[in-house]
């Protein structure tokens, strides 16, 4: 079946397009871009009205779907329709489910899964080291061969310099990146929060940034010392993006990613509007606003790479005890579009184009995965933005099947029209505005 989106305004920063453009989609794949094309007999044609945004689908490459395991708090089923509903065509899952993902047999059955789902497409990430135990390096060979498309042993930092060592070399012989949860476990100490006045004055024990700017400067010394590729996690700390920036002078193979609830938030949501809210406790914390405006900063000025929601589902009761007892996390995949288009589009921080580098062109290229571009010939994922859509957060009206998000009852601009995988329509989110005849499921 051929569908040709119809005048919507292009963005496709891998293609140097932003302007008004028809994209011709056959199947699965998009066959040409360009402006006025003819209208074939065999084509269905969708009028995307003036204002909504046609780009390559969203990449989201840090999600907890803690399926196996921890169904009681996503499974891939719910986690692939809260992304598809957030905009994203495709996720990368983090290995910590239950068993870990450190070998095939349980790679294949999160592809499995993610097929009967059939909605985003999915990349497991493998373990660093075997159960993330931090003691043996997992088979890495294994892993690729079974579809894994990156390594990490995040929740926790790979535990010794010699394993990350090991682990970067191997990683690079198969070409994949080490995504990195920095955090230097003796700082860590126990914290609960950024160790700062907020966290003092609730009594909480504080975590400093140096915690994960001292383990970014480790890796990025070891990706010197390999040639490997380290990837930042959820960077939170001004003085990890400056250990970030000192290794691209040097030209180390080091990218990072942020969250939107650490561009957004500050500690400062300890307190306000409800304090000890463990709606606010993640890992990182959030930080104070220094750290907040650098990683806006660094935003603009093109020093980080991605953004990245760290979805990471809880169930209510786990959430619903002592701020200390809690487990770090929130949810971010049905917020994060909404977010980015308000607080960094709309305020002025990036631009359009810049906000699809960071959610689709980058991660596509960090995890060397299809995507991140609208040329003919690439599959057909595609993400429809509707920037002036006044959206009302919702917890009730989520996908997901956690509720974890300090973000319920926000009004933002900016949203999620409709998301396009492999041809296919698997989320319509302003039916009225964009007018999808069934999508060919
Ligand atoms: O807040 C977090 N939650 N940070 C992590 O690194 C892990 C994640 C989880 O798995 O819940």
């Amino acid at each position: 079946m051929k569908r040709l989106l119809k005048g919507g305004r292009v963005v496709d920063p891998a293609n140097g397009r932003d302007g008004v453009f028809d994209v011709l989609i056959d199947g699965d794949r998009i066959v040409r871009v360009g402006r006025d094309l003819p209208v074939e007999a065999d084509v269905m044609v969708v009028e995307v009205p003036s204002g909504l945004v046609v780009c390559p689908g969203l990449i989201d490459m840090h999600v907890h779907l803690r399926e196996p395991g921890q169904e009681h708090k996503e499974t891939i089923a719910t986690g692939t329709a809260a992304a598809v509903a957030g905009g994203f065509t495709a996720v990368a899952c983090m290995p910590n489910t239950h068993p870990v993902n450190d070998n095939a047999g349980v790679t294949e059955y999160i592809l499995k899964k993610a097929a009967e789902a059939n909605l985003a497409r999915v990349y497991p990430i493998g373990a660093v080291s075997r159960g993330q135990d931090g003691e043996q390096l997992a088979d890495i060979a294994e892993l690729r061969q079974a579809g894994c498309v990156a390594l990490s042993d995040d929740g926790r930092p790979v535990a010794t310099a010699l394993l990350m060592r090991r682990a970067l070399e191997y990683a690079g012989m198969f070409k994949m990146p080490v995504i990195e949860h920095c955090e230097d476990p003796s700082l860590k100490a126990g914290g609960v929060a950024h160790e700062g006045y907020h966290a003092s004055t609730l009594g909480l024990h504080g975590i400093p940034g140096e915690a994960e700017s001292i383990m970014a400067l480790r890796d990025i010394s070891l990706a010197e010392l390999t040639g490997g590729c380290v990837h930042v996690a959820h960077m939170s700390a001004r003085q990890t993006l400056d250990a970030v920036r000192y290794g691209k002078t040097r030209g180390v193979r080091v990218t990072c990613e942020v969250t939107p609830h650490h561009v957004v938030l500050t500690d400062e949501m300890l307190v306000l509007p409800i304090p000890y809210d463990t709606n606010v406790k993640m890992n990182p914390p959030l930080r104070a606003s220094e750290d907040r405006d650098a990683m806006l900063a660094g935003l603009a000025d093109g020093s980080v790479d991605v953004i990245a929601t760290d979805h990471a589902p809880h169930h209510y009761d786990e959430k619903h005890v002592e701020f200390d007892r809690a487990p770090f996390g929130i949810t971010g995949l049905e917020t994060a579009v909404s977010l980015c288009l308000d607080r960094l589009v709309h305020a002025g921080v990036i631009s359009l184009a810049r906000l699809i580098e960071l959610l689709s062109v980058n991660p596509a290229k960090i995890l060397g995965v299809a995507g991140g571009s609208l040329a003919a010939g690439a599959p057909a994922d595609v993400t429809i933005l509707a920037p002036d859509l006044a959206v009302t957060v919702s917890v009730a009206r989520m996908r997901s099947k956690a509720k974890n998000t300090p973000f319920d009852g926000w009004q933002l601009r900016g949203g999620v029209a409709a998301t396009i995988v492999g041809g296919r329509v698997v989320y319509e989110g302003v039916g009225s505005l964009l007018q999808f005849l069934p999508p060919a499921l």
